[in-house]
């Protein structure tokens, strides 16, 4: 059975190294951060997707954490799922893919299959990622080198590493082929791209056509809601089409690692190699980055309907993660928006399942209802930004004395849409 070294055991890493073990290969999760290695092997998960019993049952089947990356040198396969985030500048971050790459150069062996799954611009893998990796000792082919795109959706209850199509591409098809036959063993379904740059271009291109398709509505709501057209209606009534379209929907703004960040690594590409702009990201950028500004003023408006300012109202937030039933607070619109509000004078509280203390400046926390429905009664404002699964809508909105619903969820009467 295969040894398999799985490096970064975050969001993406650690389903991954605990279905290959659940399938019987001898997995390590390697990560530089050594508490988080003693937390794992102590069966602490550190993500909402991964169960304690989960983990205990992967601890069972043989898996471990480590930190010490001469267990490279045993592996057969070697995954690299460290982050990829954005510079200050805006521009890709590649720190850790460059230190994952030249650590596994000095511990591979011929004949190991190393693949990246961290989402990058096309050309990683082959023009800074291979390299690194085969340093002067190894020639092309000797070790095998592939992409192949993280699509894990966090909180999916249907989706997950075993049913969701993977997507491979190697530097040589030789390279492909053993990827192919690799997540063969841990997935359904699995698809060979053309080559590596298809394989990190197929990735971008979901991430791009999410962050633009949610640009779209996220513009659209601003003047459906001027013209008094409900256009949660309109989607609802667009999405009975069979073919040809598929529903998107407004909100507070995007967040989390992905749609944010990745379609930025392709415009900055393209705009490095070819001195142009990629429009339509840019665009979509500077619609969704206004959308939390957008619902700080609907809160404005719905004060100023009830001769309430801004200044001194109690504001309360529900669900500040990035998306429903996660615990991820990364990009979250959430916080721009709680900034706003404050910056206007709100007394603003939050309530989240998943979030038992939220820091939104350094050296301000806020304050953290203890029962969102309570709260909700003594708020002047609730906006209710991810419905996560507990909460109980029919109930918020009988307790609110004013809610506004940035995602179109709450359907009883008297409730303020976005
Ligand atoms: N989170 C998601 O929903 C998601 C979905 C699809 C793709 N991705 C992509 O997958 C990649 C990983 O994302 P994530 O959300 O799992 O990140 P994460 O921050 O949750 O986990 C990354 C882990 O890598 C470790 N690490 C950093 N540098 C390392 C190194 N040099 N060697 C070993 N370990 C190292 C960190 O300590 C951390 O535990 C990113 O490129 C991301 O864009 C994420």
């Amino acid at each position: 059975m295969k040894k398999l070294v799985v490096m970064g055991q975050g969001y993406v890493g650690l389903p991954m190294a605990l279905r290959a073990a659940a399938v019987g290969m001898d997995v390590v999760g390697l990560d530089s951060d050594a508490a988080l290695v003693e937390r794992l092997n102590a069966g602490r998960s550190h993500i909402t997707d991964v169960s304690v019993d989960e983990l205990r049952q992967g601890l069972d089947f043989g898996y471990s954490a480590s930190a010490d990356p001469t267990c490279i040198a045993d592996a057969d396969v070697v995954l690299v799922c460290v982050p990829t985030p954005l510079h200050r500048d805006g521009g890709p971050d590649l720190t850790a893919i460059l230190d994952a790459a030249g650590v596994i150069g000095r511990h591979v062996r011929k004949g190991t299959l190393v693949v990246l799954e961290s989402t990058t611009y096309p050309g990683t893998t082959e023009e800074v990622f291979a390299p690194l990796v085969l340093g002067d000792q190894w020639a092309q082919g000797e070790v095998m080198i592939a992409f192949s795109p993280e699509r894990i959706d966090p909180g999916n209850q249907v989706y997950g590493v075993r049913n969701t199509p993977k997507v491979v591409g190697g530097l040589t098809s030789r390279c492909t082929e053993a990827a192919v036959e690799f997540y063969g063993i841990l997935v359904d379904t699995v698809v060979a791209a053309k080559g590596a740059k298809e394989a990190e271009m197929a990735k971008l291109l979901e991430n791009t056509f999410r962050h633009v398709n949610i640009a779209l509505v996220n513009e659209m709501v601003r003047f459906s809601n001027e013209l008094g057209i409900d256009l949660w209606d309109a989607i609802d009534c667009a999405a009975t089409k069979p073919f040809g379209y598929m529903a998107f929907r407004p909100g507070p703004g995007v967040g989390g690692h992905c749609i944010p960040v990745d379609p930025a690594y392709l415009s900055h590409r393209v705009k490095a190699e070819l001195g142009y702009a990629f429009r339509m990201v840019e665009l979509a950028e500077e619609i969704n980055r206004a959308a939390p500004l957008y619902t700080a003023t609907r809160a404005l408006e719905l004060l100023n309907d009830r001769r309430m300012a801004a200044n001194g109202a109690r504001i309360l937030l529900l669900g500040v993660t990035y998306k429903p039933d996660v615990a991820d607070c990364r990009e979250t619109p959430a916080m721009p928006l709680a900034r706003k509000l404050i910056d206007w004078g709100a007394v603003v509280s939050y309530h989240d399942p998943y979030v038992p203390g939220w820091r939104v400046s350094p050296g301000r926390s806020l304050n953290r209802a203890a029962d969102p429905y309570e709260a909700a009664e003594q708020a002047d404002l609730t906006i209710l930004l991810q419905p996560h699964g507990s909460y109980d809508l029919a109930r918020l909105a009988a307790s609110s004395r004013l809610l506004l619903d940035t995602r179109g969820v709450v359907t009883a009467s008297g409730v303020v849409r976005l």
